[in-house]
């Protein structure tokens, strides 16, 4: 095993370990992709990617909607499921060596692939020093070949001289074709048939699509004796029968002889075209060609019942039988072939000159190139090959490896190439049956280097079929023993007891099937059911905040099972009060009860998230009112606090001037001389703290104010009184000074009907200079006894 194998067969198991990472790697992201659209078999989930394994386990997930067993093998362990339960089949790649070989290493792989999945392996290809040759010569003999035909007979023994340096052991063998042997290929008068040429006078034979005449043989004496028997034929159209002549050349191995050892070239010379597969339906041939070999007594037997084979047809007959064709065509022909060739893998294309003189090059030249073209094709039944695709690239000996091409070229006598292929499954069968036949059906692909008689086999395993039929009946599954591993055999008799709530008595709660002892829910449009009984789900609960339960319970038979802690119909409340604490450390400040985490206040007055806060509470002025009696009464020394403490638990403090203080509301307290004293009770932090003004106004400076107030409201009134006297015999003497006045008001842009009066004109005179007087009205409305004043 050369250096090359070694680094290549480790390529081989490194590329095998890189598939199942790749495998496992992709499988965080497939949550969606297993599970939706619904699943409800484990083999449905196997196709939905080589991400996607399927867990058996009975009680996974307390019985949830099937679908919910599909998803990534990550992702079921960790949701709870036993590894010996998950079913996730790997892309294996597995060599078997023990077929060896020369040529083709290794000769037998099986692979195991699930749909999607794909799996790469090494093939190694050697080309050895001096093989055995075969050469068929397959000669066109009709008319115009007639000069060729008389060369072969000296060209023949020359070639195989030629041939000794390139092969161990030479050996050839002979056959003619001309077409089908109808009409319209041939002419079908009577005279005509047994002699095509007896127009132009020479003996001719009968136009015929193969006659194999000699098989291979090393007997150059008997060659030669066969060429010079062979006379020329006949035919009208100008394209030959080639194609039907190479495919039964290439398919009759035993009638020609082709030795397993050898490489096998047929020669192919002709100096026309070739009738393509439908060119027979002209002389009405339907039948397509089946690709057997058809000769009876060295004649093909079919040739007037088969069309011609496709060009696919042949390709495939040539690859399978290792043959390599060399076309040797008049020069005429050499583009309509060259177009063909494309299509055939092994195949060499030579211009044959007159006479055929340099055929033996030709041939030479053409063995040495097929033999350093190494390259491969995969073949997949027809049946399957849509199912699978495959991608070949070729490591040459000069290291070079262009992704994507199969072949090598210049390769030299005992240099190694390889391929690296890799195999992809697109799909499963369709057919279920099929599967059901065999658990893990194999599909069969041929790796087969180009002309070698060494072929490589691939044995493809796909894993469609779970151990595990899924959520079917438990009794019908041949799987049961395996996948219930975990359940209890004796307890088959009470298998549908164990899905009935005892609570309820109901089935699966009514809402789920019983498979095996376990509900598996219904699958609503709702959300999803699931529950040992199916008898919980996400949707027929009440919600809280948008969540079902508050997101603090669970969902049971349409009523939320809160969470310790929690309560309330959708768990919305936690049970403690702890949020109901005010900074007292009282519940609700004392004036209310926790609900659900929330105070609610004894009184609707009372307000504030701990009932701290009233804004119209009459007594809650006047329950400090003894406390500040009590600090008044002691004076407003600074070391009273102690001595009214029973009275006032509040802090105290006292302040100068309370209403820039505090621009709220402030109460007032009147005390027994007759004075009024401002104070602000302050209940947001710690407790009541009431703040008292130094300053009380008693009524003596009321009186006095009053006073002055009214005897300023009789001189106001009394020279308004007078001022109107003065007008009205202004008005009646003197006109003119009036529209002195309209003059001086002109300015002002006054309606003229609205004309101001001289006493009007006092007024606001009298208004300018008397700008606090509305306010000294309402401060004479102070005097009302109210608690609050704003
Ligand atoms: C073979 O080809 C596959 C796919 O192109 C690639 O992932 C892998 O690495 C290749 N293996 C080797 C040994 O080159
Ligand atoms: C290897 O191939 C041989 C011959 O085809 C077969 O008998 C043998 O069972 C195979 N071994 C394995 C491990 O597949
Ligand atoms: C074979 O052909 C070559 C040229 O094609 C010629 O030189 C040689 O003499 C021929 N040998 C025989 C034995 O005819
Ligand atoms: C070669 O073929 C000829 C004619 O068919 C025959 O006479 C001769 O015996 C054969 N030689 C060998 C070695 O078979
Ligand atoms: C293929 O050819 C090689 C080399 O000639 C030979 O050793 C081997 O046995 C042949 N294999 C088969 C299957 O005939
Ligand atoms: C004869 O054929 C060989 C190989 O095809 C070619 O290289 C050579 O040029 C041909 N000879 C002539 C005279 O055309
Ligand atoms: C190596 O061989 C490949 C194919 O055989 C060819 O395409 C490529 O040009 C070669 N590269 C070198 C550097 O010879
Ligand atoms: C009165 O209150 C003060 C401060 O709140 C406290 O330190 C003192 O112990 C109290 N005295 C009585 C008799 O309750």
């Amino acid at each position: 095993m050369s250096s090359w194998l070694l680094k290549y067969c480790n390529l081989v198991l490194r590329s095998a370990v890189l598939t199942a990472v790749f495998a496992f790697a992709s499988s965080h992201s497939a949550d969606n992709k297993c599970g939706s659209p619904l699943v409800s078999t484990c083999q449905e989930c196997l196709r939905r990617g080589p991400e996607c394994a399927w867990c058996f386990q009975k009680s996974f997930l307390d019985g949830v909607h099937v679908s919910k067993r599909c998803d990534s093998a990550a992702q079921l362990r960790l949701k709870g499921c036993g590894e010996e339960f998950i079913e996730n089949p790997e892309v294996k790649v597995e060599v078997n060596m023990t077929l060896s070989s020369s040529q083709v290493t290794p000769r037998d792989i099986s692979i195991q692939l699930r749909p999607g999945s794909e799996a790469s392996f090494i093939v190694e290809v050697k080309q050895l020093e001096l093989y055995p040759v075969d050469l068929y010569y397959l000669v066109d003999v009709s008319a115009s070949m007639q000069e060729n035909l008389d060369r072969l007979k000296t060209v023949g023994v020359n070639l195989s001289h030629r041939m000794k340096e390139h092969s161990s052991d030479f050996q050839v063998g002979f056959g003619s074709f001309v077409d089908k042997p109808v009409s319209p290929y041939i002419d079908v008068h009577p005279s005509k048939i047994s002699n095509p040429c007896s127009d132009y006078e020479v003996n001719c034979r009968p136009a015929h699509g193969f006659i194999h005449v000699l098989p291979i043989t090393d007997n150059m004496t008997e060659f030669k004796h066969v060429i010079q028997q062979q006379r020329i034929s006949g035919n009208m159209d100008t394209p030959e029968g080639g194609f039907d002549a190479m495919l039964q050349a290439a398919v009759c191995q035993k009638d020609i002889g082709w030795r397993p050892e050898a490489k096998h070239l047929l020669l192919v010379m002709t100096d026309q075209p070739s009738h393509l597969a439908l060119d027979s339906k002209l002389a009405g041939i339907v039948v397509p060609h089946d690709g057997r070999c058809h000769l009876e007594e060295g004649t093909y037997s079919q040739s007037a019942h088969m069309e011609h084979p496709t060009i696919g047809q042949l390709a495939e007959k040539l690859l399978e039988n290792s043959i390599y064709s060399i076309f040797a065509v008049n020069s005429m022909q050499y583009k309509w072939y060259e177009d063909l060739v494309a299509f055939l893998p092994g195949t060499y294309l030579g211009r044959l000159l007159p006479k055929a003189s340099n055929l033996t090059n030709l041939v030479v030249d053409a063995y040495k190139k097929l033999l350093s073209d190494v390259g491969v094709e995969v073949e997949v039944e027809d049946s399957e090959a849509h199912r699978f695709w495959v991608s070949v690239t070729a490591v040459c000996p000069n290291g070079s490896t262009a992704a994507g091409s199969a072949n090598c070229i210049n390769v030299q006598p005992g240099q190694n190439v390889f391929f690296n292929i890799t195999v992809g499954m697109r799909a499963c069968p369709e057919k279920d049956d099929a599967l059901q036949k065999e658990n893990e059906p194999e599909v069969k692909l041929v790796v087969k280097p180009v002309g070698f008689n060494e072929s490589m086999t691939v044995r493809v395993r796909q894993a469609c079929v779970c151990r595990c039929g899924g959520a079917g009946p438990c009794h019908d599954d041949p799987g049961t023993s395996v996948c219930e591993s975990g359940a209890d055999p004796g307890a088959k008799r009470s298998l549908t007891d164990s899905c009935r709530d005892v609570k309820t008595g109901l089935m699966c709660s009514g809402r789920g099937t019983c498979v095996c002892g376990a509900c598996v829910c219904d699958r609503s449009n709702l959300g999803t059911i699931y529950g040992r009984f199916c008898e919980k789900d996400d949707f027929s609960c009440p919600n809280e905040r948008g969540l079902m339960c508050g997101g603090h319970g669970q969902c049971v038979s349409g009523e939320c099972s809160c969470q310790p802690g929690w309560t309330g119909e959708s768990c919305g409340c936690p049970i403690s009060t702890e949020s109901c604490m005010s900074a007292d450390g009282l519940v609700c400040s004392g004036h209310g009860k926790c609900v659900c985490g929330e105070c609610v206040c004894d009184h609707h007055r009372r307000s504030g998230a701990f009932c701290e806060k009233c804004a119209t509470c009459s007594d809650s002025c006047q329950s400090h009112w003894s406390c500040v009696d009590c600090h008044l009464s002691k004076g407003l020394a600074a070391d009273n606090t102690q001595q009214c403490n029973r009275s006032c638990t509040s802090l105290v403090a006292y302040v100068d001037d309370i209403t820039e203080l505090i621009r709220g509301k402030y109460c007032l307290y009147h005390s027994r001389e007759q004075c009024v004293t401002r104070f602000h009770v302050d209940m947001a932090s710690h407790g009541p703290q009431l703040r008292i003004s130094r300053h009380a106004e008693c009524e003596s400076s009321h009186r006095y104010f009053k006073t002055f107030l009214s005897v300023f409201l009789l001189t106001v009134v009394l020279g308004l009184g007078i001022l109107a006297v003065v007008r009205l015999l202004l008005r009646g003497k003197n006109w003119s000074l009036r529209g002195h006045v309209i003059e001086q008001f002109d300015d002002s842009n006054k309606n003229p009907s609205y004309a101001p009066t001289p006493s009007e004109k006092t007024i606001t005179y009298r208004r300018d200079c008397l700008p606090e007087h509305p306010m000294e009205m309402h401060v004479h409305v102070h005097k009302m006894p109210l608690d609050i004043f704003p």
